[in-house]
């Protein structure tokens, strides 16, 4: 679905979330939301602050699931996706702490495997995802699923790849500074949501929208993975879109 600009498309997709929230909350049931950081859904995460404040949408049963963090990270360091869900959503509506649940950067490199498991049974337990939302980086990655992910990936440890890195050099001070790694939730794990919604704005996604949608199925462009579901919709502006 193609929209005139970001904040239109933000709030489309805004509005999807809050009438799964409210849905939920009519049948007592909670909302399991998998959740995405970069600049990208920004503008959704605003106006679902808005709807708390101005309409009281109530986050009391939603529960979250983030789709990856660096590693390592602490998890109050500037850069990390504790930080930034904080800063965007979690610290503006009514959301129960331990309902959210994102990848930790501080484990030992041991324990990272069975946390990956457990985080893929959590996500197991409460029912599964109702909605992933999703950015795209110019790797064609998903999360940090970067190409030469499978399909049927868990969350696991991941390599950035070096376009990856140098996109988030900036937030770190120099591409030195950004982490080389990283925990992902895997494009199996994401198949597994009920509805996926993928957002692109701006022209710097052109090419790499383009793959995503028209290019031919492959691990070199993990995103083209989302063409085998009924359950995926891209939403673009027309800028994202200029290539299709
Ligand atoms: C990071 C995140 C992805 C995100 C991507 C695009 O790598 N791990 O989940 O989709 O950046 O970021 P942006 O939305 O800032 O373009």
């Amino acid at each position: 679905t193609i929209f005139e600009n970001p904040k239109v498309a933000s709030i489309k997709v805004a509005n999807r979330i809050a009438d799964l929230i409210r849905k939920k909350q009519s049948e007592n049931a909670p909302a399991v939301l998998g959740l995405a950081t970069g600049a990208t859904p920004v503008g959704v995460y605003a106006e679902l602050v808005r709807m708390h404040k101005e309409e009281g949408l109530s986050f009391k049963n939603v529960i979250t699931f983030n789709l990856d963090e660096y590693y390592p990270m602490q998890p109050d360091a500037d850069q990390s996706y504790v930080s930034f869900m904080n800063k965007q959503l979690f610290d503006h509506v009514d959301i129960d702490r331990n309902n959210i649940n994102i990848p930790d950067g501080t484990l030992k490199l041991e324990d990272i495997p069975a946390f990956c498991l457990n985080y893929e049974k959590k996500i197991a337990e409460v029912g599964g995802l109702d909605i992933q939302v999703l950015g795209i980086g110019r790797t064609g990655h998903i999360g940090f699923n970067e190409p030469g992910s499978a399909p049927n990936s868990g969350t696991r440890l991941v390599t950035l790849d070096d376009l990856t890195r140098k996109d988030a050099a900036r937030d770190f001070g120099g591409k030195s500074f950004v982490p080389t790694k990283a925990i992902t939730m895997g494009i199996g794990t994401i198949f597994h949501a009920r509805e996926i919604i993928l957002m692109a704005w701006n022209g710097k996604k052109a090419p790499i929208l383009k793959k995503a949608v028209e290019g031919e199925m492959s691990g070199e462009v993990p995103a083209t993975y989302l063409q085998m579901s009924d359950n995926v919709e891209f939403v673009v502006d027309v800028e994202a879109a200029s290539l299709l």
